[in-house]
């Protein structure tokens, strides 16, 4: 049996799934990119029978990618696995993951059906996956809790109806690493053609198990780990990617196997996923938390000075982290970034050199220095905020202080030049500004969450507003960024009504095309 562990991720599908306002298009390839540069084996991007927007992202991220294979869900439905086969069927070479429950659990309170009529399907829909692609995996959703006699058979008739990949899924996160490692070892024990197919695993983290479970598993015989990037996902999410590939890689003597990641790649994927998906990193997270690489007290720190191997078992620059903090200035030219981004390790093509360049001289202007992180906050900004204008925040001013009544004045331009000014009051500066921002766009927004962070160090930090809004029934993210937070939270707002406007444009786009088709 091979030592090569296959990384599957699926942060596009089940990570995807978890978010409080679904991915756009150009989101979910900007995410997919970075996969593929991490090295991972599979993506899976989508469901594309749940929506027309799933299908879309699921077909362009397979005409991109080329070099990670791509893989959609479908129930165990011949419906499900056509429009998957459809979204799929521009790539090269693609996977289909059908799924059918076969926990008793399941079984009789979801499906309403008994084992046997499960078992008929599953193979039927493997057989039936079979004629669109020879790559095809079948999942045995909450197979932790499923009898193992049960789960023994469906293994061994899913394999022989031609699934190359059987995936054990602890959908509920319920098992504990020595029951799950025991799963394992049981099919390989008791399933005849198992050498047949690749045993993956795909734990979830509801008690805290995931990437233990998935560790186990692959000493049981697993060659297949499903994970997503910092472990969102359904609830409690879903294994870490990063948690996975770095103990694979640290432990390897111990240990034996390898993953074709790729770990200098990790903290840029990370962050880049964590900004737009909206998810923040807890700072004590393992690999990608802030706090990852920072030795607090005085014994550590100085027995890390004597010697970095004392409490570090990875270097911060192993995983994409630079620790060496060159300062920039207002005088330092173009080329000056764009050599500083080389060296933290990004490509030309990672972003638009014009547009960063044109926002480090703002913030170079405001704040004297500008830092690495600065540099890396403002381009995952410009990635996630950076696209064309409809709305566009011209100048803000606000009057508040303690008891008085917040007043706020905010130009905006909308499309190429109506210029527009309105003055609002309201319950705080941002309250007022918002109050603005909405009878200048017209627009009808409730606001579901507003959260503010620090982005950078100390008091020089960049203040980054996430919100989450709701337009005509549909969540949207937006971001803004600034040394300012009232501007930031503007900003972010300003960053919804360009979504906003974007989606319109698009259903009115599919509505054209719906009217002019025979
Ligand atoms: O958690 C789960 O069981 C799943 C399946 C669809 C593989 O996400
Ligand atoms: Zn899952």
């Amino acid at each position: 049996m091979s030592n090569q562990v296959i990384i599957f991720d699926t942060t596009l599908r089940d990570g995807e799934q978890a978010l409080s306002a679904s991915l756009t298009v150009k989101e979910k390839l900007k995410i997919a990119f970075a996969l593929e540069r991490l090295g991972v084996d599979i993506m899976e991007v989508g469901f594309p029978i749940s929506s027309p927007g799933d299908f879309e992202s699921v077909q362009t991220i397979a005409k991109e990618i080329k070099n990670s294979r791509v893989c959609a869900l479908s129930r165990a439905l011949p419906k499900d696995i056509d429009a998957a086969a459809q979204a799929l069927k521009v790539a090269d070479a693609f996977r289909i993951h059908t799924f059918i429950s076969t926990s008793t659990i399941h079984v009789e309170n979801k499906l309403k059906r008994g084992f046997e009529d499960v078992l008929e399907m599953g193979v039927n829909a493997v057989k039936y996956a079979r004629q669109f692609t020879d790559d095809v995996e079948f999942s045995c959703e909450d197979a932790g809790r499923t009898p193992i006699d049960n789960l023994c058979r469906m293994v061994e008739e899913a394999i022989k109806a031609g699934a190359t990949t059987v995936n054990i899924p602890d959908t509920v996160g319920y098992t504990i690493p020595s029951e799950f490692g025991g799963i394992i070892q049981t099919l390989f024990n008791r399933v005849p053609n198992i050498d047949k197919a690749v045993i993956a695993v795909h734990c979830h983290d509801d008690l805290g198990m995931s990437v233990a479970n998935s560790i186990t598993a692959v000493e049981n015989g697993a060659r297949q780990i499903e994970c997503t990037m910092n472990g969102i996902g359904e609830r409690a999410g879903n294994c870490s990617l990063e948690e996975v590939a770095m103990i694979l890689a640290t432990r390897q003597k111990k240990m034996g196997f390898t993953t074709n990641i790729n770990p200098v790649e990790i903290s840029r994927t990370s962050q880049l996923v964590s900004q737009i998906c909206n998810m923040p990193i807890q700072s004590n997270k393992a690999i990608v938390g802030a706090n990852a690489f920072s030795h607090s007290s005085g014994i550590h720190q100085d027995g890390v000075l004597k010697s970095q191997n004392t409490y570090e078992i990875i270097t911060p620059e192993s995983v994409g982290i630079s620790t060496n903090k060159l300062n920039l200035t207002s005088r330092s030219g173009r080329h000056v970034i764009q050599h500083r981004m080389q060296e933290l390790g990004y490509l030309d093509s990672d972003y638009d050199l014009d547009a960063l360049y044109e926002s480090f001289l703002e913030l170079a202007d405001r704040k004297g220095q500008v830092f690495d992180y600065d540099l890396e906050a403002l381009m995952f900004f410009n990635q996630v905020a950076g696209e064309p204008e409809y709305y566009k925040l011209e100048n803000i001013d606000v009057l508040s202080g303690s008891g008085k009544i917040a007043t706020a004045t905010v130009t905006m331009t909308i499309g190429d030049n109506n210029k527009i000014t309105e003055a609002a009051t309201g319950n705080g500066p941002i309250d007022a500004a918002y109050q603005c921002l909405l009878r200048i766009s017209g627009l009808d927004i409730n606001m579901d969450t507003y959260k503010i962070s620090a982005k950078g160090e100390g008091k020089d930090a960049l203040g980054q507003v996430d919100i989450v809004a709701t337009y005509k029934d549909q969540r949207f993210h937006g971001l803004g960024l600034s040394t300012d937070i009232i501007e930031s939270s503007a900003r972010a707002m300003v960053h919804v009504m360009n979504h906003i406007h974007l989606a319109k444009a698009v259903a009115d786009q599919k509505k054209q095309r719906h009217h002019s088709e025979p």
